[in-house]
């Protein structure tokens, strides 16, 4: 069975993630959360005071990064490890967030993160979510799909989210972080953050996690379909 490239892309907290970890789950397909990428290099520039506008510094701490996902049996999830050290908490800290679209402006950062999902990507049969996936890291993956929600609704998601991990934060705090994070990821000059012209749009305001997962999973079982009758062809 031909496996495909499924890119989930969107603002921050529309529930990218949520999805596209319950769709590769049900296709028994790898997730990949590009973000957590972006969030570990942060975390190491911030650990190493790397300053941003010092293009030499941060061409040395690149190479000096290793980044994996893997499978911890404790909690029965994928994490994200920074040089052997799994940092999948910390990384989706406020601290983290507050400076992640700014590490993520940078060129050498960007083309460094896209080499490692395009390698990771080479199998096939993912799932990967992000800002650009659809359009620069995955221009030829059969499904996109582009999700957006309303900004309180977003705020309340990543607030009760940030709750759960100990992180207890005013409602006001995380619009701004969120309205921030928007305006410098569709913004910046490097591969912004857009909707690529074949990508599904996705507005999970009004609905559960369970009708953007299985309406998602439905589009994906469509399309492998497709594409595998055309391989009969
Ligand atoms: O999905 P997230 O909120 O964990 O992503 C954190 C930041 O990383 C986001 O504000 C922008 C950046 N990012 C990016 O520029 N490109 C991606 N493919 C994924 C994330």
């Amino acid at each position: 069975m031909k496996k495909i490239i499924i890119a989930i892309d969107g603002y921050s907290g529309c529930g990218k993630s949520t999805t596209a970890k319950i769709v590769a789950e049900k296709l028994n397909y790898v997730y990949i959360d590009s973000g957590a990428m972006y969030r570990a290099v942060t975390l190491y520039f911030l650990r190493h005071q790397i300053p941003l506008d010092d293009t030499e510094a941060v061409i040395n701490a690149l190479k000096r990064i290793d980044i994996r996902f893997e499978y911890n049996p404790h909690t029965h999830k994928s994490e994200t490890y920074l040089n052997g050290e799994s940092v999948e908490g910390e990384v989706r800290s406020m601290a983290i967030s507050d400076k992640v679209s700014d590490v993520s402006k940078i060129h050498e950062v960007r083309e460094a993160l896209v080499m490692l999902q395009q390698r990771l990507g080479l199998q096939k049969g993912i799932v990967m979510d992000g800002r650009d996936i659809g359009t620069q890291v995955f221009p030829q993956a059969e499904l996109k799909i582009f999700m957006e929600a309303d900004i309180d609704i977003r705020a309340e998601r990543r607030q009760a989210e940030l709750l759960a991990k100990g992180e207890d934060l005013p409602l006001s705090d995380i619009i701004q972080n969120l309205q921030k994070r928007d305006l410098i990821d569709t913004q910046r000059s490097e591969s912004p953050l857009r909707k690529a012209d074949d990508a599904i749009e996705l507005d999970s305001s009004n609905i559960t996690i369970e009708e953007q997962t299985q309406y998602v999973i439905e589009l994906a079982q469509k399309v492998i379909q497709e594409v595998n009758v055309m391989e009969l062809v």
